[in-house]
């Protein structure tokens, strides 16, 4: 086995401790030595000036495989995620047909072996079909390799199945990630309730939508067992979290990189590429995402990148696909955006590494520690690009950010002690 040594980076794990001038040294797929280290025989990769940290974890990737491969495949996502930083993606149930039985899980995971460049781990649904009525075989499913539960994309309507789905997972230990909305509110719906919404003609959906299932969520957290809510982007799902957690309760939740990067506005113009679920909102519920990012109410930064071809985008602004592509900007964007706001790298690379495998109970992920896996970038913070969706991996193109300015690169991505990703291109 070769062994790899990234010499002279500034090391940043939220989980360890971080300073300049650090080499790590990688052997057999695993971190060996930190500090200053010499290996005869190792590949060496000069760190100077850059940073070096753990690899992202996306909890939130919609990868669209089995079932649409014209989005996405599972080879197509990895390189996305290894180009983006991500060395372990988790993807969500709602595929043609959906993650809802161990074979699919056994699926996802073999082709995952066979054609992956990171880590590919399958999300499973909470329920048959996603339909929110039964419960899915979920300890079957743990036992194929699903790390999670959710519906994602659809909401567990009835409290009663979300109550027994919640309690049957507890004995799994493994979270259930909640997509709250209620779709009677929602029902039509196609960006943010608001005086835009009314000015330019869309039909809106209000962010009570998103609060009433988030309230209910929480409550049922609260009595029943965990509970980590899926995209929170309105101020007031930010607000009811953060009193939860006051409460006790054993809630986490994630946002995404448009609900601090974007607001309602970047629809103005019927730009389907904007058209999410939940929706973008207003410059006040962006502000309280950032705040709730500095102050630990918001947990984990997730993409939740959701590929859709240009066929489903081109089309009437209400009849358009929901979802934007987020692996290959999202830490860019975090970095471009958050820094000013005051946040720190510990802090970033915390909720984009450490939190997600936290959460997730990724053992030996997250982290920059010995016997660790040799899962790490190193990264350009200076580095200046023009976002340019032909340039990505993800065979979709469906982002709002096309011909963004955003500062900070990913140059290596290393896997299990593989480099996937050298001076910012894949490697084969
Ligand atoms: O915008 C979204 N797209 N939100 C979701 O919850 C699902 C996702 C998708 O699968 O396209």
């Amino acid at each position: 086995m070769t062994k790899l040594l990234i010499k002279n980076g500034t090391v940043i794990d939220p989980a360890g401790k971080n300073g300049g001038g650090r080499d790590i040294l990688i052997e057999n797929g695993k971190i060996s030595k930190i500090g200053r280290v010499q290996a005869s025989g190792a590949r060496v990769i000069d760190a100077k000036g850059l940073l070096v940290m753990p690899g992202l974890i996306d909890m939130h990737t919609h990868l669209r495989d089995p079932g649409q491969p014209e989005k996405e495949t599972i080879a197509s996502g990895s390189r996305a995620a290894a180009l983006g930083g991500y060395t372990t993606i988790c993807c969500m149930a709602n595929t043609t047909p959906p993650l809802d039985d161990p074979a699919l899980i056994a699926y996802v995971v073999g082709k995952a072996e066979k054609e992956a460049v990171v880590n590919v781990l399958p999300i499973a649904a909470v329920t048959r079909g996603l339909k929110g009525e039964e419960i899915a075989e979920m300890g079957r499913c743990v036992a194929a390799g699903a790390v999670a539960f959710s519906d994602d994309g659809q909401t567990i309507g009835r409290s009663d199945v979300m109550r027994r789905a919640i309690e049957y997972a507890k004995q799994f230990n493994k979270p259930i990630i909640a997509h709250c909305e209620d779709t009677n509110l929602s029902k039509g719906g196609a960006m943010n309730e608001s005086r835009l919404s009314t000015e330019i003609g869309l039909p809106g959906i209000p962010a009570l939508a998103e609060e009433l299932i988030v309230a209910r969520d929480l409550l049922l957290a609260k009595k029943y067992g965990r509970v980590h809510i899926a995209h929170v982007s309105s101020a007031g799902a930010v607000k009811l979290v953060r009193q939860a957690k006051k409460d006790g309760a054993p809630v986490t939740c994630e946002t995404a990189p448009h609900y601090f990067s974007l607001t309602e506005e970047a629809v103005r113009e019927y730009d389907a590429n904007a058209k999410v679920n939940p929706p973008l909102r207003t410059e006040k519920d962006r502000k309280e995402i950032i705040r709730g990012l500095k102050d630990g109410t918001i947990d984990a930064i997730a993409t939740d990148h959701a590929p859709h071809t240009i066929e489903e985008k081109k089309v009437e602004f209400s009849l358009a696909a929901n979802g934007l592509i987020g692996l290959e900007t999202a830490l860019a964007l975090a970095l471009t955006k958050l820094l000013p706001e005051g946040l720190t790298l510990k802090e970033i690379v915390k909720l984009m590494s450490a939190a997600p495998a936290d959460i997730l109970g990724l053992t030996g992920k997250g982290r920059l520690a010995i016997g660790a896996d040799a899962d790490l970038i190193v990264v350009d913070q200076k580095a200046a690009w023009i976002v340019d969706p032909d340039k990505f991996a993800s065979i979709s193109r469906n982002t709002p950010f096309a011909g963004a300015r955003l500062k900070g690169k990913v140059l290596h991505t290393i896997v299990s002690g593989r480099l996937v990703v050298k001076d910012g291109k894949l490697v084969n």
